[in-house]
């Protein structure tokens, strides 16, 4: 690697102290942080928590969340400071390496990333994306580019050249920059491939003044683009990079706990945002405000989500049991960006008219229901001249940053295991007898009462 970046090691486990309890009348004293071993080790059952809504199920020092005051702070700074005092790359150099860079170490990991000869898309790469139907979801292609980036990388897969090919630091530089420097690049060819431009990766030499944002622009469509437009695109990656233990940074922690090459955990990542309860609701949240199509269609969407028989995209959050700090930052950017195309998109008054209803409505207000991060953000995205399907390209594009500081810490931590749940297992206990084909008519050996509930019929299947 021309360039160097000091990466740093992460010391290791956090302070432990110690909870007295009282267990069927006997003193148990278990040692926190709190371990599920430690409850089963004093006779108690094994907790049972879908969703891991109440599991802490990794340590981390890289973002810290309270949800019910709404504060969102990366490695102690807040998200309204970095948004506004920052670029992606600082953010992404505090998120990854534990310090905001100075100015030489940030012109070092920018030149990293952009004039490394391995930052180029491979041929290989580009075939696979150019192989797939240009009316595809651009989360498809993003997903098959990075598992093609894996299949030309050998030389950073663990199951090609060892397990212990990430202890070395200068490794995991390579490969955090790989993925950083390849996401903005994959983004736009996955664009250009669904709007028919050609070629689909244009050449653009690095130029220090350029932000993380304005190069993927240009990568998108060869032009310059207006710097408002530069500039609120910027702050959406910083605003994205990153939010602790979310979905889809967790899929890449669990896929890094099995041992698998970085960026088949990135494939993983981009998977798990992919669905419509996380980053797929950016663009949810467009085709639900056009569907309900006019403001005074608002009221009769809310009862149709308080029948249950809609969801409120863009609204709710597991965490956050108050206003999304994320989506104040983005409500301000719109009107920057409104400024400069000349016109309020008229989906805005749908969505200011929804939030403001849902606000003052008991169903939601007792939920705790506020909007997210997603809920404006596609209206900005619109505005910026992106469709919808794209939205979740452009939340991975700030959140690579996430995903490789969570998994360059994970990496260091000395909790680190391969992930393998417990399950509560409800089924049919047995052993039962295995009855010949020839016994198995529904009408014969009668059917399973788990099959019976789902309603299949051994004849069915
Ligand atoms: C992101 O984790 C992260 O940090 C994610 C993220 C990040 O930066 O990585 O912040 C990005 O993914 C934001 C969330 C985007 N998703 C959506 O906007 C989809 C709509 N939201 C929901 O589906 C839901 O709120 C979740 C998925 C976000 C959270 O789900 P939970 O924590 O499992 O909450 P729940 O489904 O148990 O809901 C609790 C109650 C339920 O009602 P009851 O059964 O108790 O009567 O609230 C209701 C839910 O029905 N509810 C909603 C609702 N969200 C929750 N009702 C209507 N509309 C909604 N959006």
């Amino acid at each position: 690697m021309p360039h160097s970046i000091p990466i740093h090691t992460f010391p290791t486990s956090p302070t432990k102290s110690a909870l007295n309890l009282v267990v069927n009348g006997k003193p148990v004293t278990i040692e926190t942080p709190l371990r599920t071993s430690h409850l089963t080790a004093a006779g108690l059952p094994r907790p049972y928590d879908p969703g891991y809504a109440n599991t802490a199920a990794f340590t981390s020092r890289i973002t810290y969340i309270d949800g019910s005051r709404g504060l969102l702070r990366h490695r102690g700074y807040p998200i309204s400071s970095l948004a506004s005092k920052c670029n992606f790359l600082e953010v992404a150099h505090l998120l990854i390496f534990g310090a905001l860079p100075t100015t030489t170490q940030l012109s070092t990991f920018q030149a990293a990333l952009f004039t490394n000869p391995s930052s180029k898309v491979h041929g290989d790469v580009q075939a696979v994306i150019q192989a797939l139907p240009r009316g595809g979801h651009p989360m498809s292609a993003l997903m098959a580019a990075f598992s093609a980036i894996s299949a030309v990388s050998p030389q950073y897969n663990p199951a090609i050249v060892g397990s212990r090919v990430y202890d070395k630091l200068s490794v995991r530089e390579a490969v955090i920059c790989k993925v950083l420097a390849h996401m903005p690049a994959i983004a736009a060819g996955v664009y250009r491939h669904s709007q028919g431009l050609y070629p689909l990766f244009l050449d653009l030499p690095h130029d220090p003044g350029m932000n993380f944002a304005e190069r993927f622009l240009r990568l998108v469509n060869g032009t310059t683009p207006h710097p408002k437009i530069v500039q609120a695109l910027e702050t959406l990656l910083i605003i994205h990079a990153d939010h602790e233990q979310n979905c889809s940074t967790a899929t890449v922690r669990q896929l890094t706990s099995s041992g698998v090459d970085a960026f088949s955990a990135v494939v993983g990542g981009i998977a798990a945002l992919y669905g419509p309860l996380h980053g797929g609701a950016s663009e949810g949240v467009l085709r639900m405000l056009q569907r309900i199509g006019d403001k005074k269609n608002v009221p009769a969407f809310l009862e149709r989500v308080k029948r249950r028989e809609e969801r409120l995209t863009g609204f709710g959050h597991r965490v956050y049991k108050n206003y999304d700090p994320r989506a104040t930052i983005i409500r301000k950017l719109l009107q920057n960006v409104f400024q400069v195309v000349g016109k309020v998109d008229p989906l805005i008054e749908i969505a200011t008219t929804l939030e403001q209803a849902a606000l003052k409505d008991a169903y939601f207000v007792d939920r705790k229901l506020y909007p997210n991060v997603d809920f404006y953000s596609g209206i900005l995205y619109k505005t910026i001249g992106f469709e919808a399907e794209f939205y979740p390209v452009l939340f991975a594009l700030g959140r690579c940053a996430g995903w490789m500081a969570h998994w360059h810490e994970f990496l260091d931590d000395p909790d680190r295991r391969i992930a393998r749940p417990h399950q509560r297992f409800v089924g049919e206990l047995g052993p039962k007898d295995v009855p010949h084909i020839s016994e198995r008519d529904a009408d014969k050996v009668g059917i399973s009462p788990d099959a019976a509930k789902q309603g299949i019929t051994i004849a069915k299947l």
